[in-house]
């Protein structure tokens, strides 16, 4: 009977320190997934970290160089003889590159304060059949000279938005900006706008241009991310435009959906609702 009792005193002791000794190793192995998890973690954020400073050093030195290389021609007329042509050419070129510098610095300057979450909204009543048709008078011309077909249906009922009206119009440049520049001539854009009753205002910018996968779409919008090198020169933009116009409309409590096929063209849908849910969240 004693020795029974002993027994079971001894196997209780060895089962509570079995128990310790598991929970201590249960523990370390929690503490040494934590540590691996939070190395990856800070390897990740230092790699995104090393791309966003490569691609912005290429981003904002490729103009930097055309400004120099032309300005330097143009300082050397009195050697070279330049002709008046030549001027104009050269002089237009370091406008272009140093008005690209100026976007892409904005931008960049745009996604970081959208990143960390200190981009502050300028709220005001915005009409968006306004902003629609000031944007695509600033297109326009490049519309026509492309040789591109418009097709515009701006509901006539759209109701007042609250919003920042600049961003949202910085917002649409973007969207009709790409629909633009990745249509081939005689391609159509097409640009519809609704208010679902009740609801949100629906805006979709459509085309028939050169169309994304689902992959590419991803790389899309992700910061600087270019689809096709080929088109990516930095006359054609930054990969900039799009993530930009994202967190715009997610800061607005709307949301962005881009529905594309390779070869037949790009949808655009932008949803934005017409009342927000805390009056302070804009
Ligand atoms: N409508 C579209 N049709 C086809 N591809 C598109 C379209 N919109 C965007 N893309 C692809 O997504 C990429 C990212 O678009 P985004 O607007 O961010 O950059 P970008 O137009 O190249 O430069 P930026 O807008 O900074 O001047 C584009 O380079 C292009 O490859
Ligand atoms: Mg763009």
């Amino acid at each position: 009977m004693l020795n029974a009792v002993i027994g079971v005193g001894e196997s209780s002791t060895l089962m509570g320190s079995y128990a310790v000794s598991l929970s201590e190793a249960v523990l370390r192995r929690r503490t040494r997934d934590a540590e691996r998890a939070a190395k990856i973690e800070s390897q990740l954020a230092n790699k995104i970290k090393s791309e966003f400073i490569s691609n912005m050093s290429h981003e904002l030195r490729t103009p930097l160089n055309s400004v120099l290389g032309f300005s330097k021609l143009l300082s050397e007329h009195e050697n070279r003889k330049l002709s008046d042509d030549d001027i104009v050419e050269y002089a237009s070129l370091v406008q272009d590159a140093a008005t690209h510098l100026l976007t892409v610095i904005n931008n960049i300057l745009d996604i970081s304060k959208l990143h960390s979450g200190s981009f502050i909204l300028d709220p005001s009543d915005v009409q968006i059949a306004d902003s629609l048709d000031d944007c695509l008078m600033h297109f326009s011309r490049q519309i026509t000279e492309t040789g591109l077909n418009l097709v515009c249906n701006i509901a006539n009922d759209l109701p007042i938005l609250p919003g920042d009206e600049q961003k949202l119009r910085q917002t649409f440049t973007n969207l009709i900006g790409n629909a633009v520049k990745f249509t081939p001539s005689g391609g159509t854009i097409k640009i519809d706008a609704i208010h679902e009753p009740g609801g949100d205002i629906v805006v979709s910018i459509a085309d028939t241009g050169v169309g994304m996968s689902e992959e590419e779409i991803r790389v899309a919008l992700a910061p600087f991310g270019q689809v096709d090198a080929s088109r990516s020169r930095w006359r054609e933009g930054s990969g900039l435009g799009l993530p930009i116009a994202k967190a715009l409309v997610d800061l607005h409590g709307g949301s962005i959906v881009i529905k594309s096929a390779k070869g037949q063209g790009t949808e655009v849908i932008v949803r934005l609702p017409t009342t927000q849910e805390d009056p302070e969240a804009i």
